[in-house]
C-alpha cells in the first residue's frame, strides 16, 4: 500500500474514535445513543460495531485534521469532506450515527451515516464515496467479523441493512454480511467464493424486499453457490423481526432456509387467486417453466406434487404437461 492508503487508513480509524468518543462520552452524543439504545443496540454492541456519532458542525472532523497537519490534498481525497461553491472543506457526515464499514482484515475504510429523525428530508443512509481505499464493489459488511463463522457454518447470510446485519449479531446470527445497497458484484462474489459456497438471502419481508430476492435469484447464476432464501414474515425487515419476535425465532428462522424454487413458486402464487380457473392455469404454465429448469429429478418430484397439491390436481396431470413443456423446448 501506499503512503496515501496508510494516512487514509489512520485518518478513518482517527475519526471513528473520534465519533465513538462523542456518541458515548460527552452529551453530543446523548440524543444518538437514546436513539441506539431505543433500537436496543447495548453498549457491547455498539463497541463491536465501533459505532459513533457525527455532531451537527460541519468543522469538527476539518479542525480535527487540520491540528494534525494533515494537507489540504489528502482531506480532499480522504472522502471524508465536501465542498461549498467556494471551495471550501466542510465535514461530509453531521447529526448522523456512524457505522464505519471494514475491509476483510477489520480496517476502516468508509462510513455510512444514518439521520436519527424519520422526517428528515436527505437520504436515510450516507455513504461514504469511493476513495483510494475504499471501492464500494468490493466491499461486504461485516466480512471481517462474519468470515469465520461463514467458513464454520458453511453458508453466507446476504442481508439488505447494515441494521439487519447487526441486530442478527445480536441474536447469535453472525455470519451475515450486506452489500453497499447494490446488487451483488462479481468481485464480491469472488470474495465469498473463497469462503463458501451457499448463498442465503434475507432481504427485507416487504415489496420491495421480495422483489429485490426474486431479481436477485435471477441475476445470481454463479455456478460456484448454491443459494437459498430466508423469507421473513409480515413485511418485516430480519431487524424488526428480531425486535419484534426475539432472538430464538429469529435463530429458527435463519435455518428454514427455503430453495430458490419453493420461494419462486410462492411468488408467483401472490398474484393469482387460485380459486379461479384461469389464474390456475397461468400459475401453472409460469411454475411449470422454472420446475423445467431443475437438474434433479428428485427436486422435479417435489416441486409438482407441491404445485398439484396447491391445484387440487393430480401429480400425473401436471407430469404430462411438463413433458409437452419439454417437447417445446428441446
Ligand atoms: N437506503 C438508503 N436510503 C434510503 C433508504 C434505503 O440509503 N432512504 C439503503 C440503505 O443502505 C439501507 C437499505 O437501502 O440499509 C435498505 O433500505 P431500508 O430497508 O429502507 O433501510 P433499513 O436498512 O431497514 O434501515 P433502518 O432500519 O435504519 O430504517
Ligand atoms: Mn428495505
Ligand atoms: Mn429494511
Ligand atoms: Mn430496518
Ligand atoms: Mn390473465
Amino acid at each position: 500500500q501506499n503512503s496515501n492508503s496508510q494516512t487514509l487508513l489512520k485518518m478513518y480509524a482517527d475519526a471513528a474514535k473520534l465519533y465513538s468518543h462523542i456518541l458515548l462520552k460527552t452529551e453530543n452524543g446523548s440524543n444518538a445513543l437514546k436513539y441506539l439504545r431505543n433500537r436496543q443496540l447495548d453498549d457491547d454492541l455498539i463497541q463491536t460495531f465501533g459505532i459513533g456519532y457525527a455532531p451537527n458542525n460541519n468543522k469538527l472532523l476539518l479542525q480535527f485534521f487540520k491540528d494534525r497537519d494533515i494537507s489540504e490534498d489528502i482531506l480532499r481525497k480522504s472522502g471524508l469532506f465536501a465542498q461549498n461553491q467556494e471551495g471550501e472543506l466542510f465535514d461530509r457526515f453531521r447529526d448522523r450515527v456512524m457505522i464505519p464499514i471494514t475491509d476483510e482484515s477489520g480496517n476502516i475504510i468508509a462510513f455510512s451515516g444514518r439521520i436519527l429523525d424519520k422526517e428528515a428530508s436527505t437520504a436515510k443512509y450516507l455513504n461514504s464515496p469511493e476513495t483510494e481505499i475504499f471501492n464500494k464493489g468490493k466491499t461486504l459488511f461485516n466480512l471481517n467479523n462474519a468470515k469465520k463463522e461463514i467458513r464454520e457454518k458453511g453458508n453466507v447470510i446476504l442481508f439488505e441493512g447494515f441494521m439487519d446485519v447487526i441486530s442478527a449479531y445480536k441474536a447469535g446470527v453472525t455470519n451475515g454480511v450486506a452489500s453497499m445497497g447494490t446488487s451483488l458484484t462479481d468481485q464480491q462474489l469472488y470474495v465469498l467464493s473463497r469462503l463458501t459456497n451457499q448463498i442465503n438471502i434475507c432481504y427485507d419481508g416487504d415489496d420491495p424486499g421480495v422483489e429485490a430476492t426474486y431479481r436477485a435469484l435471477t441475476q445470481l447464476t454463479d455456478e460456484r453457490f448454491t443459494y437459498g432464501v430466508i423469507s421473513i414474515p409480515d413485511k418485516k425487515d430480519p431487524d424488526e423481526f428480531i425486535k419484534s419476535e426475539g432472538f430464538e425465532k429469529f435463530q429458527n428462522l435463519a435455518n428454514s432456509v427455503q430453495t430458490p424454487i419453493s420461494f419462486i413458486l410462492n411468488y408467483f402464487k401472490r398474484n393469482y387467486n387460485l380459486n379461479n380457473e384461469h389464474d390456475q392455469l397461468e400459475f401453472l404454465n409460469q411454475s411449470l417453466k422454472e420446475v423445467v429448469k431443475l437438474q434433479s429429478p428428485v427436486e422435479v418430484d417435489m416441486y409438482v406434487g407441491k404445485i398439484a397439491d396447491e391445484m387440487n390436481v393430480s401429480k400425473d396431470a401436471i407430469n404430462k404437461e411438463l413433458d409437452a413443456l419439454r417437447r417445446q423446448i428441446s
